[in-house]
């Protein structure tokens, strides 16, 4: 088997829309401090950026969760790997993923955050699968865009832990040699 990847959003889109993106939070979030969560490791790329075109005052913090094994297909399993640093209490909390497929880790995350009282708790994410989702009861606040059911690399998406570096959102291929 190889391994192809072909551009679906080229690194320009991607950069004007998170542009976009960090120009709607600074509006709704006047006069407040967000406070960003990445999810581990895919959303890295689009967390940082996106921070960065973010004008009113932001603290990050991390958290990895895990419902996928190096495949392509989900086991609907979700484990927290590593924890938040800080507390959430009385914060504006904003969390950042790279995408959204069948909503399980999110459905199963935003449970979780919730019990640890934050003053509001928003989702932002890069790239929606909206015909994969499973559950119903993932609210998305800031999407990127939304894509078709393919399986995407790029901008902080692995396959098989590679790929992540890509400047732009590709679709992988496997194909037989
Ligand atoms: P969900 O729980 O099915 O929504 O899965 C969400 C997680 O699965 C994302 O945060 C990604 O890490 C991973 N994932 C889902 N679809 C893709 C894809 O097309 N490419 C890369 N990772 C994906
Ligand atoms: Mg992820």
């Amino acid at each position: 088997m190889s391994e192809r990847v072909s551009v679906m959003i080229d690194e320009e889109k991607v950069d004007s829309r998170i542009r976009e993106l960090g120009e709607k939070i600074s509006k709704d979030y006047e006069g407040k401090t967000v406070h960003m969560i990445g999810i581990l490791k895919g959303s890295v790329f689009f967390a940082t950026e996106l921070a960065k075109h973010i004008t009113v005052p932001v603290t990050m913090d991390f958290m990895s969760v895990s419902s996928y094994g190096d495949g392509t297909c989900s086991t609907g399993i979700v484990k927290i790997i590593k924890d938040l640093d800080e507390p959430l209490e009385g914060k504006d909390v904003l969390i950042v993923e790279d995408i959204i497929d069948t909503g399980r880790t999110l459905s199963y995350l935003m449970k979780t955050l919730r019990h640890r009282k934050p003053a509001s708790l928003h989702l932002c994410t890069l790239l929606d699968k909206p015909e994969r989702r499973v559950v119903d009861d993932v609210k998305v606040d800031y999407t990127g865009f939304e894509v078709p059911d393919e399986f995407v690399v790029g901008y902080g998406m692995d396959y098989a832990q590679k790929y992540r570096n890509l400047p732009y959102i590709g679709v992988m291929h496997l194909e037989d040699d």
